[in-house]
């Protein structure tokens, strides 16, 4: 579902994603994992044709990302970013119903209108639907973000950090909501995720990232170990199994 071939980036001297090989199957979870600066945002940024990429190729759902029309592309792939802009007077509503514009082109269908409500009720949003984000709490205003994302009912999924800002309760509930895509959907979900113990439980493969490139990729337990995470992060670290779940302890 996603294919990606040697892709990287440059800014001046640096290589920031250096030649990275990707292929990850349709329907499943991803967790993308690694030290801030690691190259993350911008390798999921580049699959999105957000950022031009310097070199390599990338194919989602069939699309050749550099060559697919946007609306095309807009209707397979839809992408969270890590920084999203406020404009302050947009309701909830509103920002949900951008999800729908590939579909709709601006004019919404009673079919599209459905897609809107039915995530903003995924997000727990309804009492909140008419709000203006600007008048909301930074978690409140990151579901909204997320339930744009679903509403555009996509085939790919990538959400850079979409737990920001978010309470355990409501970081749970998009965790679960995202396997629930996964699995009863078939969707293509990738989330880019500091909380190790998050990514363990709920993805079937992490994608670990350093320097740019690929440090290591597997199901959970493969790549979930002290030396492994020990190595990427710097950090001495415990790997239990608790109640059947891969658990990170750190070291005080
Ligand atoms: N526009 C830019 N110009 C120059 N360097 C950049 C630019 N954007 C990103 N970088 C650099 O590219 C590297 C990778 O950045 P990226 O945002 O992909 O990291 P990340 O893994 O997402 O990190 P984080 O966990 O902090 O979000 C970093 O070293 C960053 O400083
Ligand atoms: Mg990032």
């Amino acid at each position: 579902m996603i294919e990606a071939a040697g892709i990287s980036k440059r800014y001046g001297r640096s290589l920031v994603v250096d030649d990275v090989d990707l292929e990850l199957p349709a329907s499943g979870l991803t967790a993308i994992i690694g030290p801030n600066g690691a190259g993350k945002s911008t390798l999921l940024s580049m699959i999105a044709r957000l950022l031009p990429m310097d070199a390599g190729q990338a194919r989602v759902a069939g699309l050749d990302v550099a060559k697919a029309p946007s609306d095309e592309l807009a209707r397979r792939l839809a992408i969270l970013r890590q920084e999203n802009v406020v404009v302050s007077r947009l309701t909830v509503r509103d920002l949900v119903g951008f999800g729908r514009f590939p579909h709709s082109r601006g004019r919404m269908s009673a079919a599209d209108r459905e897609k809107v409500e039915e995530a903003i009720g995924f997000l727990g949003l309804h009492e909140f639907a008419e709000r203006f984000l600007d008048e909301m709490s930074g978690g409140q205003r990151q579901r909204a973000f997320v339930a744009m994302a679903l509403a555009q009912d996509t085939d790919v999924i990538l959400l850079d950090e979409p737990l920001n800002n978010l309470d355990i309760r409501h970081a749970v509930e998009i965790m679960r909501l995202m396997r629930r895509a996964a699995d009863e959907r078939g969707k293509t979900v990738v989330v880019v995720i500091h909380d190790i113990n998050f990514a363990a439980a709920y993805a079937d493969r992490i994608v670990a990232m350093k320097n740019g490139r690929i440090a290591c990729q597997g199901p959970v337990r493969e790549v979930v170990t002290e030396p492994i995470i020990g190595e990427i992060f710097g950090l001495a670290v415990i790997v239990r199994e608790i109640d059947g779940q891969v658990t990170c302890l750190f070291q005080k």
